[in-house]
């Protein structure tokens, strides 16, 4: 069996590049034959970001959790549970942060982007403002994530492909000193939906405030919709597809005979408010129909509660066994 593993950090509202990215990929492959799933609420990821604002996290957890269920996940056929719920997972990240050189931790995307702005700020490094050592230590939480389970596929969003390669790297080192313990994760990527924009034509991104959420009321999707960037092509010119981020967005929802369409639709100058009012249809099209459900989850959070404590239990069967072995490994005395 393929051994598949993901997670979204908790914080924020879940929106249509975590949807097209990472919850409609892992829902499809929690029903393939021959696929082990394991998906989780990244809670303790979410502390780096959200620091001091402990209401922000619990709702994200809520939300992020409701929409993996609406969307069609069976927590029965997979094991799905909340990060911080597994307490093997940050003795795991000591482990991987013992055998993981400095250096490469330096060239991860999202820290570097935090130093090279205060740089250029002439701050130096030890002034380093904004930066906490959780903002560093992130890509080997996330190794521990992964090799706590031997995850073979990770499917992410073009912009995790980094952390997943650092995963291969740290799992390697370890292997080297200690023997053969942990399989080589791979990233996967959908390519049509690898990099989602947002409102702005960037990155959908929590950090961009640009994003789509994903339950947002009908209205206000539609709001939203006509808020994304177009140029000033009047209706009858011809537009562009590429480069269109409606274009884009379209096509992770639409079949390929609609995208087809679309781009007809465009060479022949659609405008821009019709084009919009197509989005707004295949987007509804495939919400609508998880509305309800949601909103009985987010309404009733005991319900969930009870799956992620089940998803716990079930997570740790695996992990409290293995972390045992790793102590054995690595010289510790065996806790039970
Ligand atoms: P996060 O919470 O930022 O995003 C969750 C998932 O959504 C994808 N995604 C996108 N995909 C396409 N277009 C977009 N605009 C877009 N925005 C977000 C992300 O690529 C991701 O797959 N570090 C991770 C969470 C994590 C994790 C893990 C993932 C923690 N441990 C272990 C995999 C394995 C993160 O912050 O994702």
């Amino acid at each position: 069996t393929l051994r598949v593993l993901t997670g979204i950090t908790t914080s924020g509202t879940p929106h249509l590049g975590n949807y097209v990215g990472a919850i409609r990929p892992t829902v499809i492959a929690s029903r393939t034959a021959g696929m082990e799933g394991y998906y989780f609420l990244a809670d303790y990821h979410a502390l780096i970001k959200t620091g001091g604002d402990p209401a922000r996290v619990q709702r994200s957890t809520l939300e992020i959790a409701a929409t993996w269920i609406a969307a069609g996940l069976d927590p029965e056929r997979v094991t799905f549970y909340r990060q911080s719920d597994i307490p093997e997972i940050p003795e795991l990240t000591w482990f991987l942060t013992c055998v993981c050189g400095k250096g490469l931790l330096n060239r991860a995307h999202a820290y570097k982007a935090a130093v090279d702005k205060n740089r250029a700020a002439g701050l130096t490094e030890d002034e380093d403002a904004g930066v906490s050592a959780g903002l560093f230590m992130y890509p080997v939480l996330m190794a521990a994530d992964i090799l706590m389970f031997n995850a073979h596929r990770v499917p992410v969003g073009r912009d995790q492909i980094q952390h997943i390669e650092m995963a291969r790297d740290i799992a390697a080192s370890f292997n080297h000193l200690y023997g053969e313990h942990f399989t080589l994760p791979e990233a996967q990527i959908e390519e049509t939906v690898a990099t989602l924009p947002g409102l702005d034509g960037r990155k959908m991104s929590k950090s961009y405030d640009n994003t789509i959420p994903l339950f947002t009321p009908r209205e206000q999707l539609k709001k939203l919709i006509a808020g994304i960037k177009t140029d000033s092509r009047a209706p009858g010119e011809p537009k562009d597809t590429e480069g269109s981020a409606l274009f884009q967005i379209y096509e992770a929802f639409a079949t390929p005979e609609e995208t087809a369409q679309l781009r007809r639709a465009y060479a022949e100058g659609i405008a821009w408010g019709q084009a919009k009012e197509l989005l707004f249809e295949r987007i509804d099209r495939e919400i609508a129909p998880m509305r309800e459900t949601y909103q009985a989850l987010i309404d009733h959070p005991e319900r969930l509660e009870e799956m992620l404590k089940a998803g716990a239990a079930k997570a740790r069967r695996i992990a409290t066994p293995f972390t045992a072995k790793l102590r054995h490994a690595v010289g510790l005395r065996d806790l039970r």
